[in-house]
């Protein structure tokens, strides 16, 4: 090889943004995501809408599903966008918080680089800040009584604030203990153990949030096939069914030619002949109700109601793996092969004005929380603040530890490393303060959100932590500081140590990066942003969703 002549080993097409660029580029893009989700956080954060490429629409003050619907297509908004995924995943709630810390962090980051500390004395900063929060946090939290069904129904009401769910989160609040009270069992050590299995969410329009109700067992919201059937069934056994009871057609197109009428009428017969032999291996079971997921055939309906069993089909799949669990049946997919054994038993009872059926299992094992509102985007919200708040109940039920709200655990999280950095030595110690700058970006923002000065608030908050008033947390409603977890604002620990482990390793996943390849422009959605530098101009993926939001 000749000197001085560069090498190539990459392909013409592809980019290469190294060391600071790198850095840039990165923190704004992950910044950027931060950013979109923060005026949603708190009693007083505001919703999104958002329109997919389809045009449907989604209403949602939910900081995961926000993430999820925008058109995002840039590689490090997407680490960010894991962030939430991952809360989701595992605490269920605190996704915008999870994303606003790790957008601060960064923000904070950004800064001590531009001192000239290296990322990775931030990175090691950032590591021993988070294990240390997470110590902390065990030890501020409070051990609570998981029985106390006033304490869950707190937690559930402080999820629910600000969300869809907010007129009516104390009806709400009462449904979701007793639904996770309803699934939760003693393991053998005597530990709560929630079972989510066994609860199923089901949604109705046209009625108000209100009505919504917890029924033992599931819902189909089916009417039987035909009019000459029952409409309810006691003590019956009960058939979930996924196949058709149609005649069976053969893989490959065929014609039949029939040259004279006897042998359509044949034909028929035949066709006749095999529903009727299903039907009758239906009764032979012993099955009085049928929920079949697939299609059944007019004449089908027709001797089913003649044997009087009440049949309904294209149930919904999920619904028959829930009732799979309720009536404590097999789900049958070759009619042949059954026993009596696959089949299930429980009531069926009718309610005609909402047109569906309640199914309870004989030891009522399993439970419906019916969310009702007035349309589908309205329901669509409920359920999604409903699940966080099912979530967080859930935790407490099972790890029973609380901490107080409205920024109080944030404040003395950070007041707390604080006194821990001292006792750090280099520049590691900058990040860990840095860290504890970070965690106070929540309580700023609640007071934003909610339209109070962002820095009195921090200055009071601190002063009251200073005096060793460990849960003074903001009233977003009257601008006091308080006791929150006094007044009622608490959240569980677990999805807090969850929020602030994975936005410090988001943070130091973005840092650590100091050299980006990519095979092609970096943002995959080419043509809106040629040839813009992507330290200053390559959020164009992201431009076309977030330019609107923020
Ligand atoms: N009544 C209240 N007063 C003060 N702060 C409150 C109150 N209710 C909730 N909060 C605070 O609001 C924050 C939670 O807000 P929000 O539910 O919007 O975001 P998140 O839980 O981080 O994300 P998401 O719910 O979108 O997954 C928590 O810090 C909580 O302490
Ligand atoms: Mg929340």
């Amino acid at each position: 090889m000749q000197q001085g002549q560069p090498m190539i080993v990459m392909s013409e097409d592809s980019q290469r943004v190294k060391d600071k660029d790198a850095q840039d580029y990165n923190i704004s893009a992950a910044r950027a995501v931060a950013e979109s989700v923060k005026s949603t956080l708190g009693p007083k954060g505001m919703d999104k809408m958002l329109v997919d490429s389809m045009g449907s629409v989604t209403i949602t003050n939910d900081g995961v599903t926000i993430l999820q619907e925008m058109d995002i297509d840039n590689p490090t908004a997407e680490m960010i966008i894991e962030v939430a995924e991952t809360q989701e995943d595992e605490a269920g709630d605190g996704t915008t918080t999870a994303v606003s810390i790790a957008g601060e962090l960064l923000k904070n980051a950004e800064d001590l680089i531009e001192q000239d500390i290296h990322p990775t004395a931030i990175i090691k900063g950032f590591h021993m800040a988070s294990e240390q929060a997470r110590e902390e946090i065990n030890d501020i939290a409070t051990e609570v009584d998981t029985e106390d069904e006033d304490l869950l129904r707190s937690v559930a009401e402080t999820s629910m604030t600000g969300k869809g769910t907010e007129v009516n989160k104390e009806h709400l609040a009462e449904l979701i203990v007793e639904a996770i009270r309803q699934v939760t069992v003693e393991d053998d050590e005597g530990n709560n153990v929630v079972d989510l299995e066994f609860l199923n969410i089901e949604t109705q329009t046209g009625h108000s949030t209100g009505e919504s109700d917890l029924l033992e067992g599931g819902i189909v919201d089916k009417d039987p096939v035909h009019d000459n059937m029952p409409t309810e069934a006691q003590d019956a056994d009960i058939l979930l069914l996924n196949e058709p009871i149609e005649v069976e057609e053969t893989d490959i197109d065929t014609e039949v030619s029939v040259t004279d009428p006897d042998q359509l009428q044949q034909f028929l017969d035949r066709e006749e002949k095999q529903l009727q032999e299903k039907v009758e291996q239906i009764a032979d079971l012993g099955a009085d109700v049928v929920l079949c997921q697939k299609g059944i055939d007019d004449l089908a309906q027709h001797y089913l109601a003649k044997e009087g069993i009440l049949a309904v089909r294209r149930a919904k799949k999920s619904d028959l793996e829930f009732l799979s669990e309720v009536v404590n049946a097999a789900i049958v997919s070759d009619l042949g092969s059954a026993t009596a054994a696959d089949l299930g038993h429980g009531d069926l009872t009718r309610d005609d004005e909402d047109e569906l059926f309640y199914v309870e299992g004989e030891d009522a094992h399993g439970v419906t929380l019916l969310l009702r509102g007035s349309t589908d985007h309205v329901v669509d919200e409920l359920e999604r603040g409903v699940n966080d708040a099912l979530d967080v109940v859930a935790q407490t039920v099972s790890d029973g530890r609380v901490l107080a709200g409205g920024g109080a655990i944030e404040v003395e999280l950070a007041s707390r490393l604080r006194d821990y950095a001292d006792s750090v030595s280099g520049r590691e110690q900058l990040a860990v303060e840095a860290f504890a700058d970070s965690l106070e970006l929540v309580p700023r923002v609640l007071a934003e959100n909610a339209g109070l000065d962002s820095i009195d608030t921090l200055v009071d908050l601190r002063a009251a932590h200073d005096e060793g008033d460990v849960e003074a947390g903001l009233n977003v409603f009257t601008g006091d500081i308080e006791d929150t977890n006094e007044t009622g604002v608490v959240e569980p620990a677990h999805a807090k140590e969850q929020a602030v482990t994975s936005a410090a390793e988001a943070a130091n996943l973005v840092l650590k990066i100091d050299d980006i390849i990519s095979a092609g422009d970096l943002s995959t959605d080419k043509g809106d942003d040629e040839g813009g530098a992507p330290g200053a101009g390559g959020m164009g993926g992201m431009g076309g969703g977030m330019g609107g939001m923020m």
